[in-house]
C-alpha cells in the first residue's frame, strides 16, 4: 500500500487547526501562492480558522490570490448555500481579500465558456494552482469532478452524479434544480503543487478509505490523490476510522 502523509486529529476543531496552520505555512514560504479552495461543510473550520491566524498577526491572506473550486450552475452570491456566498461571507469578506485576488465562477452567467475560460487563464496566469484545499464527496468526487471524469479535463460545466444533487439540498433552506456544476478539472488539480484531503466526521469514513486504498480509478476521483507528490490527508479520528492499520501507523 502506497504511504500517505495522514494527519490525524481528535476532533473536527484540532483539524481545523492543524489545517489553517499548514496553509499559513504554505502561504509563508510561498508569497505568490495561487490557492483553490473548495466551498463545502468541510473547509470551514480552516477558512475561519485562517481568519483568526491572520488577525493575530501570523499570516497575510491579502496578498496570495484565490481561485474558487467549483458552483452550481443557475446559483449567485444572493443565493444563501452557493459557493460564491459561503466563501464570501466565511472567508473573502472576514479576511478582507482585495476582490482582484478573487476569481471565481459566477453560476448565473449564462456564458458558461467565458466563465471556464476565465477561471483557467486566472490559473495559468498564476503559473498553476500552488495549494488545493478539497473535502471528499461521499461519492469520491472532488470538486464536481465527478465519478468518470477523466484526469485530463481542466475545468467547465459538469452534469452532476445522483449522490452530489442528493447530499447538495443540505446546503440550502430552499429546494433549488442542482443539475449542473462548474469546477475546475481534475487536470489543474493534480497539478497543484499541494494538495490537502480535509475530511471530518463518521459518515466520510467508507469513502476515505475506499478512496485512499485502492489504484487510481475514474470511478473514484479522489484515488488519484495518493500518488500525488504533494498530497497531504487531514482527518479527524471519525473520519479515518475506516482506514486500515498500515497507513494510520504512517499518522
Ligand atoms: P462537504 O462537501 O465538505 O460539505 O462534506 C464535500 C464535497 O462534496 O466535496
Amino acid at each position: 500500500m502506497r504511504k500517505i502523509n495522514i494527519s490525524l486529529n481528535e476532533n473536527y476543531e484540532d483539524l481545523s487547526m492543524a489545517v489553517a496552520n499548514r496553509i499559513a505555512a504554505i502561504i509563508q514560504s510561498n508569497p505568490a501562492a495561487l490557492l483553490c479552495l473548495a466551498a463545502g461543510d468541510t473547509p470551514l473550520g480552516a477558512l475561519r480558522a485562517l481568519v483568526d491566524i491572520q488577525a493575530a498577526g501570523h499570516v497575510n491572506l491579502r496578498n496570495v490570490w484565490y481561485v474558487g473550486l467549483d458552483e452550481w450552475l443557475g446559483l449567485g452570491y444572493q443565493d444563501k448555500g452557493s459557493c460564491a456566498q459561503i466563501m464570501q461571507d466565511s472567508f473573502y469578506g472576514p479576511a478582507g481579500i482585495p476582490l482582484d485576488h478573487v476569481s471565481v465562477f459566477n453560476g448565473l452567467d449564462p456564458d458558461t465558456a467565458i466563465q471556464t475560460t476565465q477561471a483557467l487563464a486566472f490559473i495559468t496566469a498564476h503559473g498553476g494552482i500552488t495549494l488545493a484545499l478539497l473535502g471528499i464527496g461521499m461519492n469520491g468526487h472532488l470538486g464536481f469532478n465527478e465519478p468518470g471524469t477523466s484526469i485530463d479535463f481542466p475545468g467547465g460545466v459538469v452534469n452532476l452524479a445522483e449522490t452530489t444533487r442528493t447530499v447538495g439540498t443540505k446546503y440550502f433552506d430552499k429546494p433549488f434544480p442542482l443539475e449542473r456544476g462548474i469546477t475546475v478539472g481534475l487536470r489543474n488539480l493534480l497539478a497543484a503543487r499541494h494538495l490537502i484531503l480535509m475530511a471530518n466526521g463518521e459518515k466520510k469514513a467508507a469513502i476515505v478509505a475506499a478512496c485512499m486504498t485502492t489504484q487510481p480509478d475514474s470511478a473514484l476521483p479522489a484515488s488519484w490523490l495518493p500518488v500525488h507528490p504533494g498530497f497531504e490527508l487531514y482527518l479527524d479520528r471519525a473520519a479515518a476510522s475506516g482506514l486500515p492499520d498500515q497507513l494510520i501507523k504512517h499518522a
